[in-house]
């Protein structure tokens, strides 16, 4: 066989083989890794795929760092590094033998350490296909609190080392999402789109896995998008049959107790024939849930094979013995093979398969067991997570915009790719998941924080490059608590905004200040309307000693088009205007607060909202928003599982009320109405409608939760109404696709609901909302958090947990966050608010949230600054488009790929039948897009970036005719002179040459 001749030749290849290896001589045989580097199966026998993998969570119990080297072994026995050390020997001493990787994360740490004659072996295992990457992401990313934007980067980001380093041959086939706490169908649609051929995965609800166990659909067609016309995000989606463990008794890694497989007749302990039976009898009642005459055992687990030997020996007797059999009569075939190889006999069993269009979520492993707690936990790491991916996207543009000019300027060598890989580790399921460690949680924050520092010396670079102006620039991240120490003292400064988004957006800036009379002058030098307002006590208290500013200066901006605007403030000699700021409005029934879109009205008595109007489009609807918390379960006669990191498991009954009595006072302006709701000693509000805007700001501050009455907590923020919504609501996936969700159903199974609230939790990404026949409740959060609709007309998000008891699922501790001073967390955040007609609310809430995870940036600067480079000109408003994208279309990826070329990402960013303006395809010339820069090539890719689109071939499948088909987009759009069309949803790729400007 091919395979084995390289191999033989494989220890002499340095010195008598290069002459009859001579063109693949560097290490890179041509192509017989992928399907055709497969093992020979046995058509007329039951095959048994053994696939020897390990599983690397990139950070979990002990830090990243720690798990590769292996150290801090008192908390687990894991070390990545010695587990690629141990199976590359193993591998090349026999070409039968196979192995997965996964985890680029420890893949590329460990590659940078390896001898150019291990380098070269290794990538001719690749090419054998003998060593194959699997999923290939930078690490394996949680499904329900990750949004699109950063699953996409991270992905990327595994696929470019993969290719980099192994070229095709390290381009992994397999999807292998075999931890993950649920699946989302955004997920399976961008690993279609990726070009990937199929997704295994192992954790489903365990009603689901016994249905279809009875069914035989296991394994089945996804069909992932709504949108997008088949098959292209189509998956095919087959479940593991042990989670992702061997069988039991069948586990020989040094971190299991199994019996080896003792082979020597004489000994007492012979066991072989007491295996060879009990394999043989549980291959094939596993069989018996699946379709082919291909099983799949996933024989590994995690960390394991650091002692590869172990696992291999036995694993060699158990194929010796079990195959000899078939000269009596078995009709069982073992072999060592990978996912995709199994993936391969599936398909040329050429079967019709079931076709699924739902998701998988929540996740429950048994009746009171609702993995959907972790859907809230550590939400200030879920935000500060979703804002990295805000300025990751700025670092990345601005990196592109400011040429070589960024690398390298005054403040010294910027580089975004720290940020880049620590969000590609953050990304990982136990890391924005919150089901890490608390000290492993502060090192995912660290590294973040150490990506931000690079990419704020290149942001520096790029925009004094950009503006012709040095300064110093100062990069205020506490303003969300008024806290800058630096600006609070200036009498003159500046502030930047950049615009990360494809259209000009408008917002309000809010800094903290000491003087209380202030001009600002926008880029033209016109003065804009601004206000100055009393830091509120709300804050102070939450900002502890970290600032002191006693005011906040607020004004709108209007920033350009993927560009900049900049404002100058100065202050002028103290006046007594705030102090008529504080009145409020009283009318008969209580106190309101509008702008010419809406009116939200409170109720006297209780200082609760009771109301919103549309003043517009003459909606009214009674909204009640409350604080509750459920008194989390330490277990009961039930069962003895506990609420937890993972698990939400809330005490029977109705959650509690925080108040019935909130305090009120409000603030009104020229700019902005504001009601400050004190609902309780750890939880506050803020209800905020600025001029202009469309929707009601909910400010919340929760924390420290109070556990001293020894009941942990799970904080919710409910609306409740009297919309007749008939259990129906709908949450998105992973912030693109809406999914309808039905409460106490699934899809696909007849339901036996066991949990009433935590069994109707779902991820919500960035919206979830409510409608009848004609009005739209809709709720925008500011990073991922759990929520249902509990009962008709109600919608809640759970904002906070804390927790006295670990729900032993492995973590080994309590979620309760000690926060700033070690008291315990205090979080804020905010939820944006939208009433209006059915029809009109995609619009807004497309836009809004798209606005939200792609804010713009705030830069302060020191007064003035010295000229820089060769403008003559301070400039102080950049746009780099020559017009706006069109309101449909959004500019997902501006970045720079490798030193000639750049990554462009275009998105659809509306479903079908969403609006009727804005579902419609959409065009845009590349050529006539940017004004910055000139585009010489353009080659469209795969979503993944690791493959050109024309070269996409997927396995095809056939599946059952449904009822009722996916309407699919027609057209076929080609690039004709950099001309794209956009169908609804649909993400277009494309890798240029630039010609700066
Ligand atoms: C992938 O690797 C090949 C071979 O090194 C290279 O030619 C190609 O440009 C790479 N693709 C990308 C997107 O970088
Ligand atoms: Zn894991």
């Amino acid at each position: 066989m091919a395979v084995r001749l390289g191999v033989g030749c494989f220890k002499l290849l340095f010195s008598l083989c290069p002459f009859i290896l001579s063109p693949w001589a560097n290490g890179e045989s041509p192509g017989r890794c992928g399907y055709q580097a497969c093992p020979a199966v046995n058509p007329k026998m039951l095959n048994v795929h053994l696939v020897p993998h390990t599983h690397d969570d990139v950070g979990w119990l002990k830090t990243v760092d720690q798990y590769y080297y292996g150290a801090n072994t008192g908390i687990q026995r894991a070390g990545v590094q010695y587990i690629l050390d141990s199976v590359i020997p193993q591998l090349q001493a026999d070409p039968t033998k196979r192995f997965i990787y996964v985890e680029v994360a420890f893949f590329y740490r460990w590659w940078k350490q390896q001898t150019d004659s291990m380098k070269k072996l290794v990538k001719q295992l690749v090419n054998e296909g003998r060593l194959e990457f699997v999923n290939g992401g930078w690490c394996m990313n949680d499904e329900a609190t990750t949004h699109y934007n950063s699953i996409i980067d991270q992905m990327t980001l595994g696929f470019q080392f993969l290719n980099e380093t192994f070229g095709e041959c390290g381009r992994p086939r397999v999807a292998w999402h075999i931890d993950p706490f649920g699946h989302s169908r955004e997920q399976a649609s961008l690993f279609a789109q990726m070009g990937f051929d199929g997704f295994f995965f192992g954790r489903l609800d365990y009603q689901d896995k016994q249905s279809r166990e009875d069914l035989k659909e296991m394994e089945q067609m996804w069909r992932a998008s709504a949108n997008l016309p088949k098959p292209n995000a189509d998956l095919f989606t087959g479940v593991l049959p042990n989670g992702y463990n061997p069988p039991s008794k069948l586990c020989w890694d040094v971190l299991c107790s199994d019996e080896p497989i003792k082979d020597i007749k004489d000994m007492d302990e012979y066991n072989v024939d007491q295996i060879v039976s009990y394999f043989i009898q549980t291959a094939h009642k596993q069989a018996k849930h699946y379709r082919t005459k291909h099983i799949i055992m996933t024989m590994g687990s995690d960390f394991h094979f650091q002692d590869a030997n172990m696992w291999y020996t036995n694993l060699d007797k158990l194929i010796k013995y079990v195959n000899a059999a078939q000269n009596t009569g078995s009709d069982v075939n073992v072999l060592y093979s990978t996912p995709s190889c199994y993936l391969y006999e599936l398909n040329k069993a050429n079967l019709t398969w079931s076709v699924k269009s739902d998701d998988f979520f929540p996740y429950a492993d048994g009746p009171h067991q609702f993995w959907t707690g972790y859907f809230t936990s550590r939400p200030a790491l879920k935000r500060y997570e979703r804002l990295s991916n805000n300025f990751l996207q700025v670092c990345n543009q601005l990196e592109v915009l400011g040429a070589s000019g960024s690398h390298i300027g005054p403040y010294g060598v910027g580089d975004s790719s720290v940020l880049k890989k620590a969000m590609g580790v953050a990304q990982h399921h136990d890391a924005v998941s919150g089901t890490e460690k608390q000290h492993v949680a502060d090192d995912y924050a660290k590294k973040l924080a150490k990506g931000w520092d690079q990419c704020e010396v290149l942001i520096s670079n790029a925009l004094s490059s950009l503006s012709g102006m040095k300064q110093n620039f100062i990069f205020c991240n506490k303003l969300n608590i008024s806290v800058c120490p630096r600006i609070e003292e200036l009498g003159n400064f500046t502030v930047t905004l950049y615009n990360p988004l494809a259209r000009a957006v408008s917002v309000y800036v809010r800094i903290p200040v000491n003087g209380t009379d202030y001009t600002v002058s926008d880029p033209t030098g016109s003065s804009v309307l601004n206000q100055v307002v009393a830091v509120s006590n709300f804050t102070k208290k939450l900002r502890k000693d970290r600032g002191y500013a006693v005011n906040e200066l607020v004004f709108p901006a209007r920033v350009a088009a993927l560009g900049f605007s900049t404002y100058s403030v100065s202050r002028k000699s103290d006046s007594s205007v705030f102090s008529r700021l504080f009145k409020s409005v009283r009318r008969k029934k209580g106190l309101t607060i509008e702008n010419k879109y809406i009116r939200v009205l409170f109720d006297v008595d209780t200082g609760l909202m009771s109301g919103i109007e549309n003043l517009q489009k003459n909606l009214s609807l009674p909204v009640t928003q409350s604080f509750h918390w459920y008194s989390a379960s330490t277990g009961n006669h039930k069962s003895s599982q506990k609420s937890g990191a993972y698990i939400f498991r809330p005490k029977q009954g109705s959650p509690i009320p925080m108040s019935t009595n909130v305090k009120t006072y409000t603030v009104q302006t020229d700019l902005f109405q504001e009601v400050y709701q004190n609902v309780s000693s750890w939880c506050s509000q803020v209800v905020r409608l600025y001029k202009n805007q469309k929707f009601v700001e909910l400010e919340w501050t929760v924390g420290p939760i109070p556990v001293d009455d020894n009941v942990g907590k799970e904080v919710i923020s409910r609306f409740d109404t009297p919309l007749k919504t008939d259990g129906i609501f709908y949450t998105d996936s992973n912030g693109r696709e809406i999914l309808t969700r039905r409460r106490d159903y699934r899809p696909t199974w007849k339901l036996n609901q066991t949990e009433p609230i935590a069994g109707n939790y779902y991820p919500v990404n960035s919206r979830i909302y409510m409608k009848d026949g004609k009005t739209q409740l809709t709720v925008l959060p500011d990073r991922s958090q759990g929520g249902s609709s509990i009962r008709d007309g109600s919608l809640e998000l759970m904002v906070h947990r804390r927790l006295l008891y670990d729900d032993n699922r492995g973590v080994g501790e309590a979620l309760s966050e000690p926060g700033y001073d070690g008291n315990g967390l205090i979080v804020r955040g905010k939820h944006l608010v939208f009433l209006d007609t059915v029809d009109a609310s995609a619009e807004l809430h497309r836009l809004q949230a798209q606005a939200e995870y792609m804010a713009p940036w705030t830069i302060m600067a020191e007064g003035t600054g010295a000229p820089y480079s060769t403008h003559l000109n301070h400039i102080s408003e950049f746009s780099a488009l020559k017009e706006e994208l069109p309101q449909n279309l959004h500019l997902l990826t501006l970045a720079q790929w490798d030193s000639q070329s750049f990554l462009i990402r275009l998105e659809h960013q509306f479903e079908m039948g969403e609006s009727s303006v804005y579902s419609k395809p959409v065009t845009v010339d590349l050529a006539n897009l940017f004004s910055a820069f000139e585009i010489t090539s353009v080659e469209e890719m795969s979503l993944g970036f690791n493959q050109r689109k024309e070269d996409v071939s997927r396995l095809t499948w056939k599946t059952v005719q449904e009822a009722h088909d996916v309407k699919s987009a027609s057209s076929r759009n080609d690039i004709s002179k950099h001309t794209v069309v956009l169908n609804p949803m649909e993400i277009r790729t494309f890798r240029v040459h630039i010609q700066h400007r």
